[in-house]
């Protein structure tokens, strides 16, 4: 399973649902309840996880661009948002879907997000959103998004962002050099600079402030449980992966902690809200 890959998004879809913060998402949804209408970029779109999760807090007509760089991610997501919608039509490359009472448009845009940003903005979207991304980018990356979302005068939502925290039951002395090791594998390069990682959620929020909006922010973790199995093995073994990569840890000491059974696991998230004051 590749970092992500349609499975492993569809195995994350139940437990991030769960995780968005309440407060955050109830400020998303007071500040547009009396439009009729909306426009949303969703950034790093995957197969629709972050609009199916947000079109319940956006008004009754929504337009969404989603933009991935994997083509095979947005033709997954297009098809989930066929089977998710309660009524849909196909429009060329649009789906045009009911659900829920309210009416959305969806347009799926391939790009690449370091080069393209910028131009996609300007296409005018009303509300910059994404879900699980924003750790994928730089300091410098965010710097120049928060001052271009300004510009433009657009409203800011992201879930989901990973924060750093993490624990898992039951506990083992190496859980934190595998965190450590974890953690300098966040930061390589995803294409953005040298990716923000944990840092992501402090950058956004002082760099949104930074050009006077106003932020709310609040916590989103995954507290998962036995329920959560598939979820949590997954999860055990990209942490593996991802520090044996890191080569500070020898290969006995992963394969070791690899091989702990663990009944429950807590992965620290941010989301943030962020508009113009
Ligand atoms: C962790 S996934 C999150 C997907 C989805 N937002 C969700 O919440 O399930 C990150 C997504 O960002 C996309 N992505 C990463 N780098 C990108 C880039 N440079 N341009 C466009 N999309 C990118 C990946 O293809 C992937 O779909």
């Amino acid at each position: 399973m590749n970092d992500f890959s349609p499975e492993w998004l569809d195995l994350r879809e139940a437990a991030d649902a769960r995780a968005r913060n309440a407060d955050v998402a109830n400020a998303v949804a007071a500040r547009f309840a009396l439009r009729d209408e909306l426009t949303i970029l969703d950034l790093g779109c995957g197969t629709g996880t972050n609009l199916r999760a947000t079109a319940p807090l956006l008004p009754s007509r929504q337009i969404w661009t989603l933009v991935d760089r994997d083509a095979a991610l947005l033709d997954t997501a297009k098809g989930k948002l066929t089977r998710w919608a309660d009524r849909h039509i196909l429009e060329g490359d649009a789906l045009e879907i009911e659900k829920g009472g309210r009416k959305i448009r969806v347009v799926f845009r391939e790009a690449d997000l370091a080069r393209d940003t910028g131009v996609l903005m300007d296409e005018g979207a009303q509300l910059i959103t994404a879900s699980a991304f924003f750790d994928l980018t730089s300091e410098s990356y965010v710097r120049e998004f928060a001052k271009a979302v300004a510009a433009r005068g657009a409203a800011f939502y992201t879930t989901l962002t990973y924060n750093g925290l993490q624990k898992w039951t039951p506990h083992r002395p190496a859980d934190n050099q595998i965190a450590a090791a974890f953690q300098r594998h966040q930061m390589r390069d995803k294409g953005f600079g040298p990716a923000a990682g944990p840092l992501a959620s402090s950058h956004l929020i002082d760099q949104f402030r930074i050009n006077g909006y106003v932020v709310v922010n609040g916590e989103s973790p995954w507290q998962l449980e036995r329920q959560d199995r598939m979820l949590i093995e997954e999860l055990i073994r990209g942490y593996a992966v991802a520090a044996n990569e890191d080569g500070s840890l020898d290969e006995k000491t992963v394969v070791a902690w690899l091989n702990v059974p663990r009944s429950a696991a807590f992965v620290g998230h941010t989301d943030v809200f962020a508009t113009p004051a």
